[in-house]
């Protein structure tokens, strides 16, 4: 397999945090509009910075760059850069991350939070006809209150929005801390994610589906130490949005030679491939796949699956989904 084949496969991205997508280069950039201070000279001053031993390390840097951005043009700018680069990896359809309380914490206005990326979604989808839906992830290591003010926000907004995910520092922060958000979220006709078992324990992937009662799993990885829960999360068909050189980089993995996503699919799990923060990460979808193919010798028919389990694992309606399958199956077939 070729990287060509690979970075050309038709693809989904369902594990993608918008404010993981803020190249150094755009953050100066905004920074200086908007005459806000980064600790931070140059370009390579920023890139030295993004070595991280776990999650958290990761975060800190994370949520410090994500505070230079405060205008609903500058929500724009990040999402229109994004799906630049995911139309060069051939992705078809993104259901993206944000982070609500990021922002309105520091006082920007939630309307242009979502404003500002859903207008440049929208036109990303004129442009490059890449579709999308968006999820505003609640932070787990603020309070329950803090997440319904979450829900509060997006009720004028429910009808652009299509789910909820649960992100931050796992460890410490339980799935059923929020079981009554996301209770909740449920009602309101919500999408229910979760990232669940990164550097968690397997008992926060069963609270993800059994109190939060998840709709997709995001990371997993954790839930490869239970035979009960693989058990479950094949008969399920849940979708786990795996992050390969996520996991490298923030140590949830040793090496990618040892990347359990080979053993999720011979187990028949629905694993997908994303890129999580590719800012911080060193790459984008299209890399992640030419990556963890090369490191696990996967197969053609293996990443097939892999794209075509993107497809199965969106909230896109079945017969989109089968269109895209078929545009996978063509261009495997030559077409
Ligand atoms: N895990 C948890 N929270 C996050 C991540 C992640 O990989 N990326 C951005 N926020
Ligand atoms: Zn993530």
């Amino acid at each position: 397999m070729d990287e060509s084949f690979l970075r050309g496969l038709p693809k989904a991205e369902l594990h993608l945090h918008l404010e993981g997508s803020f190249e150094p280069e755009l953050m100066f950039e905004i920074a200086r509009r908007n005459r806000v201070d980064i600790p931070f000279k140059t370009i390579e001053d920023v890139r030295a910075a993004y070595c991280f031993s776990n999650l958290q390390d990761f975060l800190d840097i994370y949520y410090r760059g994500a505070s230079v951005l405060l205008a609903e043009q500058d929500f724009y700018d990040l999402t229109f850069a994004y799906l630049i680069r995911a139309r060069a990896d051939a992705v078809r359809h993104v259901e993206v991350f944000f982070d609500p309380q990021t922002h309105t914490m520091r006082g920007v206005p939630f309307a242009a939070v979502i404003g500002g990326i859903l207008r440049a979604l929208a036109d990303g989808e004129t442009a490059f006809g890449i579709t999308s839906k968006v999820i505003p992830c609640i932070l787990r290591h603020l309070s329950e209150d803090d997440a319904f003010a979450v829900l509060r926000q997006l009720e004028p907004f429910l009808d652009l929005v299509a789910g909820v995910g649960l992100d931050s520092s796992e460890l410490g922060h339980p799935p059923e801390k929020f079981a009554r958000v996301f209770a909740k979220a449920k009602a309101m006709g919500l999408k229910l994610v979760a990232h669940a078992g990164e550097e968690g324990p397997p008992e926060y992937v069963w609270q993800a589906l059994d109190v939060l009662k998840v709709d997709r799993l995001d990371h997993g990885n954790r839930a490869l130490d239970d035979a009960g829960l693989i058990a479950r999360l094949a008969q399920d068909k849940t979708a786990l949005t795996v992050c390969p050189l996520s996991n490298l980089k923030l140590c949830v993995v040793e090496d990618l030679l040892r990347h359990p996503l080979k053993r999720m699919l011979d187990l028949g799990l629905r694993a997908t491939v994303n890129s999580d923060d590719p800012a911080y990460f060193g790459g984008y979808v299209g890399d992640n796949y030419v990556a963890v193919a090369r490191a696990l010798a996967l197969s053609q028919a293996e990443i097939v699956q892999v794209a075509k389990n993107g497809f199965l694992g969106s909230f896109l309606p079945d017969a989109d989904i089968a269109r895209h399958l078929r545009t996978v199956d063509a261009f495997v077939a030559g077409g």
